[in-house]
């Protein structure tokens, strides 16, 4: 190699916006957390996304470019770490690599926080129900955090529609340790606990609740249950996240019992947002 090819020879690029991996956790086959450093500069609203991702060759040039997706930021804006719950795609472009992420590696982070399911996008309610599937349950991982969210409203209602019980263990773990939270309790209010509740279901493993929450809407099923009534606009406020079927038939529900699509610009009753599918 003489000199001159090797000064053209292109140079490993530095990472730009790099965070480093400080935990990983594997749920199922499927999903997997982590948590990665927190820019200095960083702030979001509960509830928002950033771009993330790692570096990929271009088959075309040869160089190294981002491959980024977004994800929605899952701890509580207080927290010094940034934590992300996503699912593995064996064939996904970038999950199937981002799965092997170990602690002390570096991922992409663009510190831009954007997105929908936010406090500001809803007009004040009494009860806000967020309404998950799979990975979308992460916003409302940092939502439920926050004490925004209990100040705001008297009830809170989590449902989290899953394929297997698995699948279940990240948003159980939260709630438990949620309503374990002394720092919570002493921010909020003693009892707060008790105006958090959560629904979790399953539709193709056997569990003590089955079926998709959209049916169980219907049906009425989830009101007995819970002991509250059928949405209406006056009262109820909603957060959706999830696969684009589930989205747009609870959304379509969500309008027949007369609440209305928001957005930051001009806040209603109800947000939407697409949960990442690699
Ligand atoms: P199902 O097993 O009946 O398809 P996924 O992992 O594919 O994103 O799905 C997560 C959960 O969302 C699954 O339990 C799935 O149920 C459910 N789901 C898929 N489509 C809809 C829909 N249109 N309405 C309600 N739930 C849905």
């Amino acid at each position: 190699v003489t000199q001159s090819s090797a000064a053209k020879a292109p140079r490993t690029p530095t990472l730009p916006d790099a965070q480093t991996v400080t935990a990983v956790r594997h749920y199922t086959d499927r999903l997997f957390s982590f948590r990665v450093t927190r820019p200095a500069s960083l702030r979001f609203r509960s509830g928002e996304f950033v771009m993330i991702g790692l570096m990929q060759k271009d088959e075309k040039t040869g160089r190294e470019k981002p491959l980024l997706r977004a994800y929605s930021i899952a701890s509580p804006s207080w927290d010094d770490e940034l934590e992300f719950y996503s699912i593995k795609v064996q064939d996904g472009p970038l999950t199937s690599r981002l799965q092997h992420i170990e602690p002390g590696d570096e991922i992409i982070l663009r510190p831009k926080p954007v997105g929908t399911l936010v406090h500001d996008a809803l007009l004040p309610g009494k009860r806000l129900w967020l309404f998950a599937t799979g990975t979308g349950i992460a916003p409302f991982a940092s939502l439920l955090r926050d004490p925004q969210t209990y100040t705001d409203y008297e009830e809170v209602i989590l449902t989290h529609t899953c394929r297997e019980v698995g699948e279940l263990t990240y948003g159980s773990e939260l709630i438990e340790s949620i309503r374990s939270d002394e720092m919570l309790e002493e921010l909020i209010g003693e009892g707060f606990a008790d105006r958090l509740r959560y629904y979790p279901t399953t539709t193709r493993e056997e569990s003590p609740k089955m079926g998709r929450i959209t049916d169980l809407m219907r049906s009425g099923e989830v009101f007995d249950d819970l002991g509250v009534k059928p949405l209406e606009p006056g009262t109820d406020r909603a957060m959706v996240c999830g696969n684009l079927a589930f989205n747009l038939e609870i959304k379509a529900m969500l309008e027949e019992y007369g609440l209305r699509e928001g957005a930051n610009s001009e806040p209603k009753e109800y947000v939407v947002e697409k949960a990442f599918l690699d």
